[in-house]
C-alpha cells in the first residue's frame, strides 16, 4: 500500500517534449485512470512511474520515497500490459510463480501466494494448463495473478483489456474493480476507453497532448469539464459545440438563427457581449409540446438503437448541426420539426480561444 506523488513530471525524447509537467497526488488505495487519445502520453507517464522510462524533469515518489533514479525492480510496482506476455511453455501455476522463484522466495510461501491469487481470480481449476489452453479473459487473469502474487505497493495497468472482445471487456472491467475493492492496492490504469475510465476510476487524469487537462472524479469530469477538449472527449455521442454570443445583458446566450437561451446565472463581466462556444450534451435535450419549445430542430436522420434513439438535425435555418440522444424508440421522419428545450443548468460555456470552461 502506498501513495504515489507526481510533481511537475516532464519527459522528452531527444528535443521533443511529450509530457509537459504533470502533477498529481494519488492517495493510498486509490484507483486512478489516465485517459486520453492515442499519442497523448499515457503510456509514457505510466512507464515513468514503473521505471521503464527515464524521468526528464520533476519527481515521482512512491510511498514517500523519490524513485526517479531507482530501477523498476526496486520500486515495488507490478505492471499488467496489453499483450499479457505469458510464458507459453509454462503452466498457469508457473507463470504466476516465476517472478517469486527468481526472487528466491521459499517454496511454501510461493505456493501459498499462488493458490491465494488463483482463488481470488477463479483460476484454481486451470493451474496445470498452458496459456494456449485458456481463453483471452483467463489469460488476462493469469497476467493479473502474476502481479498479485508479488504483493506490490502499486499496480500499473496499460490498456490491459484492449485485446479482448467487447463482452469480455465489460466482464473483466467489473472483475478488476471488484479485485481493487478486495485488495485496495493503489492502482494507475491507462486507457483510451472513456467507459472503462468512468466505471473503474475513483479519479481520472484526462490528458491532452502531454498535459493533464483535468483531474477529477468521473462525475466531475462529465458534469463540469474543465476544457472544451475534455467536454468533447467524455460522453458519447460527443457534446454538441455551437459558436454563440453572450447577450448584452449577460443573462442569455444567442445562437445563430436568432435563438436565445437563458443562462443559469449571470455571465461573468468579461464575456458579456462576447463570443463563446456553447456546449450541450446530446442526452440533455427534451422534446416539448410545440408552444413550450426553446429550439426547433429540423430532423435530417434518425438512428434507433433500442434503448435510445440518436437524432441528427439542424437548428436556426440550417446553420447549426446538432445530435440528440433521446431515451426509447422514436420514429421521426426527415424534415420533422422537433420542438426542444434544455435545462439552463446543462449549458456549458467555453472560451473560443483557449478552450477553458467559463463558469456561470
Ligand atoms: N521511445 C520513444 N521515442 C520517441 N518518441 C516516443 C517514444 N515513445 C513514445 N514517443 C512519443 O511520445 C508521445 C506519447 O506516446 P505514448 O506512447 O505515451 O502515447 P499513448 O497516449 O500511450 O498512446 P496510445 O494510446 O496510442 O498507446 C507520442 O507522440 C510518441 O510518438
Ligand atoms: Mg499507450
Amino acid at each position: 500500500m502506498a501513495e504515489v506523488n507526481l510533481k511537475n513530471v516532464t519527459k522528452s525524447f531527444g528535443k521533443n517534449e511529450v509530457i509537459h509537467g504533470i502533477s498529481c497526488d494519488i492517495a493510498d488505495g486509490e484507483f486512478i485512470v489516465i485517459l486520453g487519445p492515442s499519442g497523448c502520453g499515457k503510456s509514457t507517464l505510466l512507464r515513468m512511474v514503473a521505471g521503464l522510462e527515464k524521468i526528464t524533469g520533476g519527481e515521482v515518489a512512491i510511498d514517500g520515497r523519490v524513485v526517479n533514479t531507482m530501477e523498476p525492480s526496486e520500486r515495488d510496482v507490478a505492471m499488467v500490459f496489453q499483450n499479457y506476455a505469458l510464458y507459453p511453455h509454462m503452466s498457469v501455476f508457473n507463470n504466476m510463480a516465476y517472478g517469486l522463484k527468481i526472487r528466491r522466495m521459499p517454496k511454501s510461501e510461493i505456493e501459498k501466494r499462488v493458490m491465494n491469487a488463483a482463488e481470488i481470480l477463479e483460476l484454481t481449476a486451470f493451474l496445470e494448463r498452458k496459456p494456449r489452453q485458456l481463453s483471452g479473459g483467463q489469460r488476462q487473469r493469469v497476467a493479473m495473478g502474476r502481479c498479485i502474487v508479488r504483493e506490490p505497493k502499486v499496480f500499473l495497468f496499460d490498456e490491459p483489456l484492449s485485446n479482448l472482445d467487447a463482452k469480455l471487456r465489460v466482464q473483466m472491467r467489473l472483475e478488476i474493480r471488484k479485485l481493487h475493492e478486495d485488495l485496495k492496492i493503489t492502482s494507475i490504469y491507462v486507457t483510451h476507453d472513456q467507459v472503462e475510465a468512468m466505471t473503474l476510476g475513483d479519479r481520472l487524469i484526462v490528458m491532452d497532448e502531454g498535459r493533464a487537462a483535468q483531474i477529477g472524479s468521473p462525475l466531475e469530469v462529465y458534469s463540469r469539464p474543465a476544457t472544451r477538449f475534455v467536454a468533447g472527449f467524455i460522453g458519447s455521442p460527443a457534446m454538441n459545440f455551437i459558436e454563440a454570443r453572450i447577450s448584452p445583458d449577460g443573462r442569455g446566450v444567442n445562437l445563430p438563427g436568432g435563438i436565445n437561451l437563458a443562462l443559469a446565472g449571470p455571465a461573468p463581466e468579461g464575456i458579456v457581449d462576447r463570443e463563446v462556444v456553447l456546449g450541450i450534451r446530446p442526452e440533455h435535450f427534451e422534446v416539448m409540446a410545440a408552444g413550450e419549445a426553446l429550439l426547433t430542430l429540423a430532423v435530417d436522420h434518425v438512428e434507433i438503437l433500442g434503448a435510445d434513439t440518436l437524432v441528427y438535425g439542424r437548428l436556426g435555418g440550417g446553420k447549426v448541426a446538432l445530435t440528440l440522444r433521446l431515451p426509447d424508440v422514436h420514429h421521426f421522419d426527415a424534415a420533422t420539426s422537433l420542438p426542444l428545450s434544455v435545462d439552463p443548468a446543462r449549458l456549458h460555456l467555453f472560451d473560443p480561444q483557449n478552450g477553458q470552461r467559463i463558469a456561470v
